[in-house]
């Protein structure tokens, strides 16, 4: 069957490696695989309001992420990339669907809870809604897929169960969509994943490898019982920032064998181990970097693709608003 795959990121800032790795990587495979699929891949800007309030750092971000998707690997000519709020009937939709949303639910979802007590100065209704619009975001262009990180998964639940709601009350409308939540969890330096704490424990996917090496020697937390080289340590257990990275990015089941068989026995140094890891994470970061820095000084290309993107969405998704305002009886006179 052929599928309609969606995802979007919000722009709080560049992509880190954690977002290349668990996501991007993820939305090139679909691109690929699914022949005579449909792929769309938004950078929620909406969303980011909620947390962001600098609109320069907004707008910045916004061509940034594009580029980063871009240089990644992602086909404008393949996949529809563009900006949430290049379509304004996400926002219609999402304030029709807000009427069949009871509050109770969106008050129990955990990341709302987490930034209530994250935030308390700026819990909105902007805030407390932010379900409401991805659901919007999904069920406006029908996706039928929906690849997520395990942290979004309530977020996707809600809007399964609007899908159904609102079919069931109102006559088929909305495809159901299917939930993807088996993204990689990459942790950062500290073993935390990456990205989400306040600690500075992000790879900068556009840094010199050299950085790169420098923030793993000095940053990288690793197994604490391993206080001489030869040591025998736990990859799998204690090594909170390394090994689950070389699982990842070290090709060959093989060769990360080898390197945790190599730290069980303590014949590698975690330093050794460290610039073993930089070298497999060159070999994916090098290319992507080359591919970033054609794209410096193209501007006018990204906002190109973010505006073709952006008419390609809108088409599919106004057919599916002007349905809902049928049903529900709103007429644009
Ligand atoms: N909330 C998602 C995140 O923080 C981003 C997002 C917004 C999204 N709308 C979406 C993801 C729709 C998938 C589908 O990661
Ligand atoms: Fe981690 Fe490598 Fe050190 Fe083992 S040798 S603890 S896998 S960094």
């Amino acid at each position: 069957m052929a599928e309609i795959v969606l995802s979007g990121i919000r722009a709080t800032g560049k992509l880190h490696l954690g977002n290349l790795l668990g996501a991007v990587e993820n939305f090139v495979k679909f691109q690929q695989a699914l022949a005579g699929n449909t792929c769309l891949y938004f950078i929620a800007d909406l969303h980011t309001l909620t947390t962001l309030n600098d609109p320069e750092e907004l707008r910045g971000n916004l061509v940034e992420i594009t580029k980063d998707y871009i240089a990644a690997g992602l086909d404008p000519e393949r996949s529809i990339i563009y900006a949430q709020s290049s379509v304004p009937e996400i926002s219609e939709l999402s304030l029709y669907l807000s009427m069949l949303q009871p509050l109770g639910d969106l008050q129990r979802i955990p990341t709302f809870k987490y930034l209530v007590r994250k935030q308390p100065d700026n819990v909105t209704l902007g805030l407390i809604t932010y379900p409401v619009l991805m659901a919007a975001d999904i069920l406006g262009p029908q996706a039928t897929l929906v690849p997520v990180g395990e942290d979004q998964v309530p977020n996707v639940e809600l809007a399964q169960a609007l899908a159904r709601k609102f079919n069931a009350k109102y006559g088929q409308t909305f495809a159901l969509p299917d939930m993807m939540a088996q993204m990689i969890r990459v942790p950062g330096l500290d073993g935390a994943k990456m990205g989400k704490s306040e600690a500075d424990n992000a790879i900068d996917i556009n840094a010199p490898m050299g950085d790169i090496l420098d923030r793993y020697l000095k940053k990288g937390v690793t197994d604490p019982q391993r206080i001489r080289a030869t040591d025998p340590g736990d990859p799998y257990n204690r090594c909170e920032s390394v090994y689950a990275v070389h699982e990842l990015v070290t090709v060959g089941e093989t060769e990360h064998r080898e390197i945790a068989n190599a730290c069980m026995a303590g014949t590698i140094s975690c330093r050794a181990c460290k610039h073993k890891l930089v070298e497999s994470l060159a070999n994916i970061l090098e290319p992507f970097q080359e591919a970033r820095a054609a794209l410096a000084n193209r501007d006018d290309y990204v906002k190109d693709v973010l505006h073709e993107g952006g008419k390609k969405a809108r088409a599919r998704i106004v057919e599916t608003v002007a349905a809902v305002r049928d049903k529900m009886g709103i007429v644009l006179y």
